[in-house]
Order: structure tokens, then sequence, then C-alpha cells
């Protein structure tokens, strides 16, 4: 496994690419509300990137993706294709992921909304969800193993009830979208890779109201919980620094 540590001058281009998809977030919220498609929602974000920021959907023909930003609705995990026919109604619960390149460097980065009037459980299940990927973030400083942060966020899951999807996990990420590590959302403290200043990397944990287990749909994109209950999901890219870590993806809603 080969692990990038990154200068201070590319760790200023994934600042910037980070602020961008950040934007890209809370420019969206306003829109994501009953009666509008996942479509328009990809539409909006895709060309906020394009026309506002001069950047690149990263998402756009990844691997032959067909859009520019992941809409993931209650029971998809994750990788959701935004359609005109996926009209958003009142208590559903939606991921949406948005990764940027700006000047060569990626930023990436997905949180969850509420449309409309939104069932307590599920805006449970969002709260906790949320809640990992802080707990994870925490730990995260020279030193720690990607065990440690693995942990924290299953214990946190499990301790609520919830399972952590083991399919799908957190990356290495920099001038290129997915790379060493793997950042993996459940785990043993003391094992694995000890991250020192300079990595960058995704943590992004996906947690089911039920079992863990997934199911990848026909479309070969769409991934969803195999018991078909509710999913939520979390994402922030991050770098190691000396004393702890620095969220490149952090939105004015945020306190840290
Ligand atoms: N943004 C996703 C991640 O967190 C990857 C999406 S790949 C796509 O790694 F092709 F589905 F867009
Ligand atoms: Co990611
Ligand atoms: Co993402």
């Amino acid at each position: 496994m080969k692990v990038n540590i990154r200068t201070p001058e590319q760790l200023e281009k994934m600042r910037v690419a980070g602020r961008l998809a950040a934007e890209v977030l809370e420019m969206i919220g306003e829109y994501v509300v009953p009666g509008v498609s996942t479509e328009q929602l990809d539409t909006l974000c895709h060309n906020h990137i394009v026309d506002v920021q001069k950047a690149i959907p990263a998402c756009l023909g990844y691997r032959g993706f067909p859009k520019s930003v992941c809409t993931s609705v209650n029971q998809v995990i994750c990788h959701g294709i935004p359609s005109p026919k996926k009209i958003l109604k009142s208590g559903d619960i939606i991921n949406i992921d948005v990764t940027v390149i700006k000047d060569g460097w990626y930023g990436d980065t997905s949180k969850m909304f509420l449309v409309g009037k939104v069932a307590g459980h599920a805006e449970r299940l969002v709260n906790v969800a949320q809640e990992c990927l802080y707990k994870g973030i925490e730990l995260v400083g020279p030193g720690t193993r990607l065990g440690d942060i693995g942990h924290v966020i299953q214990q946190h899951a499990e301790a609520n009830y919830y399972s952590v999807v083991r399919d799908y996990c957190g990356h290495g990420i920099g001038d290129v979208f997915h790379e060493d590590p793997q950042v993996l959302h459940y785990g043993k403290p003391g094992t694995g890779l000890e991250l020192r200043e300079g990595m960058t990397f995704t943590i992004e944990p996906m947690v089911n109201a039920g079992r863990s287990e997934t199911k990848l749909k026909s479309d070969d994109w769409t991934v969803e919980t195999r018991d078909g209950r509710l999913s939520a999901q979390w994402e922030h890219t991050m770098a190691v620094t000396a004393n702890g870590v620095e969220i490149f993806t952090r939105r004015s809603d945020e306190r840290f």
C-alpha cells in the first residue's frame, strides 16, 4: 500500500477544492424540497460547479457514471443516479455527494437533507450517521491507526442498534479521486495503517437502520440496502496535521 504524503503546496490546492465542494452543498440546500427531481438538483450542482466555480464535476463520466453528483434517497446507500423520474416527497431523506476537481485536485463531500416533514426515526438515523463521522474525525491525528477510527464509528452505530456498511469505504484522495488507503468504517483499535502528517483521505460512513448488506441495482451504480430499510451517509475530505486534522470540506453549518 502506497500512501501519499502531501506537500504544503498540494494541501493548499486541496483546501481550495474542498471549499468548492462544500460550497455546492451549501448552495443546494434551499432547493431540496418536495416536488423537485433529483435530476433538477444535479443540474443545479453541475451548473454551479462549471459556470460559477470554473471547476469540474468529478463524478460526470467517472467510470461511466452519467451525472455530476450522486443522489441517494431513503433505502439507497450510495451512488444513486439523478433522474427526472425521481421526485422528492415530504418524508424522504437524501444524501447528495459532490466531488469537484479544481486545478487538478479533488474535494469530496456529502451530507444528508431532510425533505419536508421527516419521521423521527429517520431523522435519528441521519443524526447518528453524522455523529459517526464526527467521532471518526475527532480521532484523526499523527499516530492514530485506521482501525481506531473504524472502531469508534462501528461502536457508535451499533450502540444505536444500527449497522455499518462494509462493502464501501472511505479512501485516500488528492490528485486522483480514489487511492490508498482504504478507510473502513468498522474495525479494531490498534490495527491498520498509522496516520502521519500530510496524509489526505475521506471518512464517509454509511449507516443502515437495519442490516448492513447491500444490493447493486441493474443500472450497475445504485447501491441499496438489501432489507429495504433506510440508510444515511455523511462525508468529509481531510488532512492529517502535526497536531490533529484539517477538514477541507467544512460547511458554515458546522462548528469545528
Ligand atoms: N463521491 C463518491 C465517493 O465518496 C464516489 C462517487 S463515484 C460516482 O467516493 F461515479 F458514483 F460518482
Ligand atoms: Co469519497
Ligand atoms: Co463522495
